[in-house]
């Protein structure tokens, strides 16, 4: 456990360095110049995730006025807190002050860009359902939206796509935040209610279930450092308190659901960020080999405090201590059915010349690192339970470094498979451009490149990397 104090020296020190992510070419060789034939099972789901608040915002319904969300809310406030403080701006947090809107159309085109999964040799997708969309007003439930997502699971089943619904995913009605949101363990209640009342529409069609996305990223990113709603800065306890509720929440949906016709068969698990922090090894150059003591004990405490602790020590012992906020649940470890591992990169801390030759970059400023992919499924294989990655991607406006993420991320999952580490699939982040939070529209995620003024998906050259590895699958 580390004090607020030493973790806001801590957090100094990470901006520091924040911009020394590197890649060990030497580590990453055998995931990009490895011919060999990527296999996935058989049975393995090959898919694609995407959140429908980031491709379509909310959407519109004829009894209901648009749903306003914790993110509607952050959209429309002029206060912007970030690492550094708080300050007034003349608009929104996000960058630009751009706002979601309609954003992809991912509402309106739901049911053509199923054609899209097929064109990719999907066989899966994963997707949340907007609780404001579907309980706009306290205790309100909007039969539209329901029964919207209920013909959409129905359409993916009837052509061959298995569906894993998110139950979660960093958006809730602002009327729920205005209660205190999941700062409030008494408010967990509204959570599970709406969870049951999903389950009971989609659970014929749907058997496989997150609860809530990034529990770490949503506490970190709303009450820490200020860039996702309700935009608090520094608030550590607080950040401490919602990651436990979160966790409850968790515990909670999944006990409900188990409970309901059809838990049972239903498979339901919690996904995780391993966002993770690694010491940079050498003080001088790659060639010195000067192991960085400070770098790796600075890297441990991070990882101890905020990348595994709360979640996975949690998940494996029931026990959660992190920033003043004790709790034991005793049910956790059997509260699980599978772990949704979403991998992006990770951050390397460390003191003196940080530089690589020849390191690739996303647009996100973090470096493509396929052995890290694979560390963190290896890591993630200790809980001994199935994992799904859920997420992994980059953002690549130009282009340039797409298929060679795909096809390393993609030769470390099969690496991990070859070694027995129990991946049931993979879902690519994410099918088409979508609005990246609070970096608005800029971070070109999509498979498919989205017209900003027709919405004309168009699939990505370097897209054309997944593509062939899932169709030679077949
Ligand atoms: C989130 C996504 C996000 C992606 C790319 C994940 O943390 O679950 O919603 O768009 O990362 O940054």
């Amino acid at each position: 456990m580390i004090s607020p104090f030493i973790s806001g020296i801590l957090a100094t020190c990470l901006g520091f360095y924040q911009s020394n992510v590197v890649h060990s070419p030497d580590r990453i060789a055998q995931y990009t110049q490895s011919q060999d034939a990527i296999i996935f099972p058989t049975e393995f789901l090959k898919g694609v995730a995407r959140s429908c608040y980031q491709d379509g915002g909310h959407g519109t319904w004829q009894e209901y006025q648009k749903p306003y969300s914790n993110w509607s809310a952050f959209e429309d406030s002029r206060i912007y807190g970030n690492a550094r403080g708080v300050s007034l701006t003349l608009h929104s947090p996000i960058l630009h002050g751009q706002k979601v809107g309609k954003s992809s159309h991912g509402w309106e085109r739901a049911f053509d860009d199923i054609a899209l999964l097929h064109e990719l040799g999907c066989n899966a997708q994963r997707f949340s359902v907007e609780w404001t969309d579907i309980e706009p007003e306290e205790g309100q439930f909007n039969e539209e939206a329901l029964a919207f997502y209920e013909r959409y699971c129905e359409a993916l089943v009837a052509q061959g796509i298995t569906p894993m619904v998110t139950l979660h995913h960093f958006v809730h009605p602002q009327w729920f935040q205005d209660k205190g949101g999941f700062e409030r363990s008494e408010n967990i209640a509204y959570f599970v209610r709406f969870s049951q009342k999903v389950f009971k529409r989609l659970a014929s069609n749907v058997t496989l279930w997150c609860t809530i996305n990034e529990p770490t990223v949503l506490s970190a990113c709303g009450y820490v450092l200020g860039i996702h709603p309700p935009g608090y800065v520094g608030k550590t306890q607080r950040a401490g308190l919602v990651l436990k509720n979160l966790l409850q929440a968790h515990i909670e949906v999944y006990s409900a659901l188990k409970a309901m016709p059809r838990g049972e068969e239903a498979q339901i698990g919690l996904v995780h960020q391993m966002l993770c922090f690694e010491p940079y090894h050498y003080f001088v150059n790659k060639t010195l080999h000067v192991k960085n003591p400070i770098g790796t004990m600075v890297s441990h405490i991070f990882n101890y405090s905020f990348a595994h602790a709360p979640v996975k020590y949690f998940l494996e012992t029931g026990k959660f201590s992190f920033f003043g906020v004790e709790y034991v649940d005793a049910r956790a470890p059997h509260s699980y059915d599978f772990i949704g591992l979403n991998f992006y990169s990770k951050v390397v801390i460390g003191f003196g010349p940080t530089q690589y030759e020849g390191q690739i970059k996303t647009d996100m400023d973090y470096a493509i690192r396929p052995d890290l992919l694979y560390d963190a499924l290896k890591e993630m294989a200790d809980l001994g339970k199935p994992i799904y990655v859920t997420e992994t991607g980059l953002a690549d406006a130009k282009d340039t470094n797409r298929a060679f993420c795909i096809t390393s991320y993609m030769r470390a999952i099969d690496r991990a498979l070859k070694n027995g580490i129990p991946v049931k699939g993979v879902f690519y982040w994410s099918l088409i451009d979508n609005f990246e939070w609070n970096d608005g529209f800029d971070m070109k995620f999509g498979l498919y490149a989205v017209d900003p003024i027709s919405k004309e998906r168009t699939l990505r050259e370097g897209s054309k990397a997944y593509r062939d590895i899932l169709v030679s699958q077949r």
